[in-house]
C-alpha cells in the first residue's frame, strides 16, 4: 500500500523521544527532534535490527544492535556499527576471538543510511507517506 496513513496523535510522541509502529504495512519509527517530528523505516541500515528499541539522544538515533548512529533528521550515517561490548574484557580468550572474527567480518557490512518517510502534521493527527 502506498498513501498518507494516520500514525497518530501528536501527543503520543513528545518532544525527545521516538516510537516504532506499524503504518500501511510498514515498521515505521518516529522521532521527535528540535524540529519536528521524522519518520524512518523502523530497519537499521547495517543488519536490520529496529531502531525503535535503539536510544534516541542529541539528535542521533543509536542502534541497540551494534550502536551504530543516525541522523535523526536525516537518516544520514553519523557513527559506524561497533563490535566492542562492554565486560569482553573478563570473557574466555576463545569467545574475544570469535568476536574479532565476527568483528572482522561486521566490518565488511556496507551500513546504509536510514530511509525516511515523509511526515505531515494535520492538526494533532501524524501523516506518514509509506
Ligand atoms: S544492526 Fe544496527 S548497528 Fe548492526
Amino acid at each position: 500500500m502506498t498513501g498518507w496513513i494516520d500514525a497518530g496523535e501528536t501527543k503520543e510522541i513528545p518532544l525527545g523521544t521516538m516510537k516504532g509502529i506499524e503504518a500501511g504495512g510498514a515498521r515505521v519509527v518516529l522521532v521527535h527532534g528540535a524540529t519536528g517530528i521524522r519518520a524512518f523505516e523502523d530497519r537499521c541500515g547495517h543488519m536490520s535490527a529496529p531502531m525503535s528499541i535503539g536510544q534516541f539522544k542529541s539528535g542521533v538515533i543509536k542502534c541497540a544492535l551494534h550502536s551504530a548512529v543516525f541522523d535523526a533528521e536525516t537518516g544520514a550515517v553519523r557513527g559506524q556499527p561497533q563490535m566492542h561490548m562492554s565486560g569482553m574484557d573478563k570473557l574466555p580468550p576463545e569467545m574475544v576471538e570469535a568476536f574479532s572474527q565476527m568483528g572482522q567480518v561486521m566490518a565488511k557490512i556496507r551500513c546504509e543510511q536510514l530511509r525516511p518517510y515523509p511526515v505531515a502534521v494535520e492538526g494533532n493527527r501524524v501523516m506518514v507517506f509509506v
